[in-house]
């Protein structure tokens, strides 16, 4: 092999190196803040019966689903925009608190505080007889 061949032969494997780690990330990223939501929370079960009140919050499947009025909720993705810590709803503030910095989002996921880049995923609730089902 030669000086030319080599030089070629080397940016050849440099650019695929470089091209397979942005898809990694890209992947990467994708994953840790659009994951598919799909699961339902049955209202008629004490476990969640905190949802048949307003401004009562259950967590599942990191998505926090919110009482905001009388049969309207909404489920917003319990994960911080930040780092990803898991966001606490508060009742008497409206509000959904991160731990770890202090940043704050309203119920509808948009942030009101803190260092968090972006609002939240929201995801569609549906109500059947007693179920709810979250999907997005
Ligand atoms: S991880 Fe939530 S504010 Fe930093």
């Amino acid at each position: 092999m030669d000086r030319k061949q080599f030089l070629k032969s080397t940016l050849l494997l440099g650019g695929l190196g470089l091209a397979g780690s942005a898809l990694l990330i890209e992947s990467c990223k994708k994953s840790s803040n659009t994951a598919a939501v799909n699961f339902t929370l049955d209202l008629s079960q004490s476990v969640n019966s905190a949802l048949n009140s307003v401004g009562g919050s259950v967590a599942s499947n990191n998505v926090v689903v919110i009482c905001t009025a009388t049969n309207t909720w909404v489920a917003l993705s319990q994960l911080c925009t930040h780092q990803g810590c898991s966001l606490s709803y508060s009742k008497s503030a409206k509000q959904l608190i991160c731990p770890c910095h202090g940043g704050t989002f309203d119920t509808s996921g948009n942030v009101v505080s803190g260092p968090p880049p972006s609002a939240l995923t929201k995801y569609t609730v549906t109500k059947s007889g007693t179920v709810l089902t979250i999907t997005g």
